[in-house]
């Protein structure tokens, strides 16, 4: 299904919306005093996870445009199409099947004539042995010592999947240390590497194309520094057959491109594969996941896929009007196409999840971050709000001040688990308070603050002086979603992250861009390959450049030691 993108701005539903923002006065407080079951319509349940929209300033008549809209543009057709393996990514011409990573083994899918499903369960079963090999200690090194750390070489999908699932199942965390190298600022590697004995270290390096500079430049250090250290320890001697013994087993590789990890020196027989219609920013579950599966096991990265899936089911089966996916992409696009939003907030109370805000920005902001369309024509509309944020309560202290009583409109998501992952006493003044209690006492809190606000007469009442009273007053009406599960399990975990890959889904349907291609990073890609012989001296490549690239590159010439 690679048909023409509606114009969502052409549909009636769009009209309706238009109409409505136009003497749109929102009021959490009215509305919520005149209708008690607002709440209640408003919750919904997607797996494990209880999400509550009631405190959006939508009302009904909103979102029923918004469905309409949905229905208008073709938002379950263009699913289902997704689901079936249809070639919806067109700029690249691919199907997107990130969905067809965490089936059951006993699914079927075919796609362009092979059984997708089949593929993806052999990977993960090569996956699940080498891991459990390195987890037991079959795997060694080259001085037959057992892998103390896993370091992943990769960058952008290939990294920060793996490092927020990572940090997010810290307490599921059983095999080895696993480190992560992403930048090519050489402090990066350096830092990484600080501490560790190279006869205990194993390499993945994760690249889907095997083609990026910072993960290729990344693994030829990383491989120089394994065998000086090897060299050095005298663990190897200096012949080119002992360093190939040593690559072989400290370095395994992931990708898509397997001719190339060949030229790159891994063995075939240690590289994990993958396939085109897997995006990179959807590619966490995939074999780009084996340094998770290292950490946590098999096991527990199965549960994470079967929470995935229980999503992609919630988002396939549930009626518009209850899938949630679906309803905070709606909103999303209500927030920034009728209401001005421009940016986005994730806000987890779960400092398990600090790193969920980074990992959504590439999802959301690669994916959605377009001017055109996927027929070429440009989009009609706004596209692609900034995603940003950090865990409560740290962010309370530090910007929240702008979303309760800034001049910007700023929706945000609220995430927390019930069950803390380490449940902590503050003992004191002869109390035993449960910590985590108190912590989400906030989360509570500061919703229920962007909501319902403060008026100047409550201020008043509180005795506060007539001067400072506009100062302390909190206008309210500011839009959150709450979402809360059980606690953090790698099955929650896993449908957190498959419901923002749907409501990026959903929102790159109504703009009608392709939400799976990344054109928008080649070319700064392409002129650092340019701009590289200037910086290192090349005096005719530094006359070519434009006067304020030539001064930048003059000026750190002259700097650097
Ligand atoms: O930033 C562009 C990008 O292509 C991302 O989409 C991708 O996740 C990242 O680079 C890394 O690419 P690769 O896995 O091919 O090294």
């Amino acid at each position: 299904m690679t048909d023409s993108p509606v114009d969502p701005t052409s549909t009636d539903a769009w009209d309706r919306l238009t109409t409505l923002a136009e003497a749109f006065a929102p009021d959490l407080r009215a509305w919520f005093e005149a209708d008690p079951e607002r709440v209640d319509r408003m919750t919904h349940t997607a797996a494990d996870l209880h999400v509550d929209l009631s405190k959006n300033l939508a009302d009904d008549d909103v979102v029923a445009a918004l469905l309409a809209l949905a229905g208008e543009v073709r938002l379950t057709e263009r699913r289902d199409a997704m689901l079936r393996g249809d070639h919806i990514n067109v700029t690249e011409d691919r199907a997107v099947l990130h969905t067809a990573l965490r089936l059951p083994r006993d699914a079927t899918l075919q796609v362009d004539g092979q059984d997708v499903v089949a593929d993806v369960h052999e990977v993960l079963d090569r996956v699940y042995a080498f891991a459990g090999d390195v987890r037991s200690g079959a795997w060694t090194g080259v001085t037959g010592e057992q892998i103390a750390t896993v370091v992943n070489i990769g960058i952008g999908g290939s990294d920060l999947g793996p490092v927020m699932a990572y940090e997010a199942l810290a307490p599921y965390a059983d095999g080895p240390e696993c480190r992560f190298i992403s930048n090519i600022d050489p402090t990066d590697a350096a830092r990484t590497l600080e501490g560790l004995d190279p006869a205990t270290t194993l390499f993945i390096v994760s690249s889907k194309t095997f083609g990026t500079l910072e993960t290729l430049t990344n693994a030829r250090l990383c491989k120089a520094w394994l065998l000086d250290g090897l060299r050095s320890s005298g663990a190897i001697g200096g012949d080119d057959d002992s360093s190939s013994g040593a690559v072989a087993k400290h370095f395994v590789a992931v990708s898509t491109a397997l001719d190339k990890v060949a030229a790159f020196g891994i063995d075939p027989a240690n590289a994990f594969g993958f396939w085109d219609w897997v995006g990179g920013r959807y590619s966490m579950d995939s074999a780009i996941g084996t340094s998770l599966v290292v950490a946590v096991g098999p096991e527990r990265f199965d549960e994470m896929l079967a929470g995935m899936h229980a999503m992609d089911e919630h988002f396939r089966a549930s009626d518009l009007a209850q899938n949630v996916p679906a309803l905070m992409g709606l909103l999303n696009v209500w927030y920034t196409n009728f209401l001005g939003a421009q940016t986005h907030a994730v806000l987890p109370y779960a400092q398990l999840l600090h790193r969920f805000p980074a990992y959504l920005q590439q999802l959301t902001m690669e994916s959605n971050g377009k001017s055109v369309r996927w027929d070429g024509s440009p989009v009609t509309t706004d596209t692609g709000e900034v995603f940003w944020g950090e865990p409560g309560t740290n962010g309370q202290h530090a910007f929240y001040q702008l979303i309760h009583q800034g001049t910007r409109l700023i929706p945000a998501d609220f995430i927390a688990v019930a069950e803390p992952a380490y449940p902590l006493k503050d003992a004191h003044d002869g109390q035993s308070t449960d910590v985590h209690g108190l912590f989400l006492a906030n989360f509570f809190a500061q919703t229920k603050a962007l909501a319902f606000g403060k008026t100047a007469d409550e201020v008043r009442a509180e005795g506060t002086p007539e001067a400072v009273v506009p100062a302390r007053v909190f206008e309210g009406n500011r839009p959150t979603t709450s979402i809360m599960a059980p606690a953090l399990t790698p099955s929650v975990l896993g449908q957190l992250i498959a419901l923002y890959e749907h409501i990026t889904f959903t929102q790159g349907v109504v703009w009608g861009i392709d939400s799976f291609d990344q054109w928008g990073v080649e070319l700064g890609k392409q002129l650092a390959q340019q701009v590289a012989p200037a910086v290192a001296g090349d005096a005719e490549a530094l006359a070519e450049q434009d006067p304020s690239t030539r001064s930048l590159i003059s000026y750190y010439l002259e700097h650097r030691s």
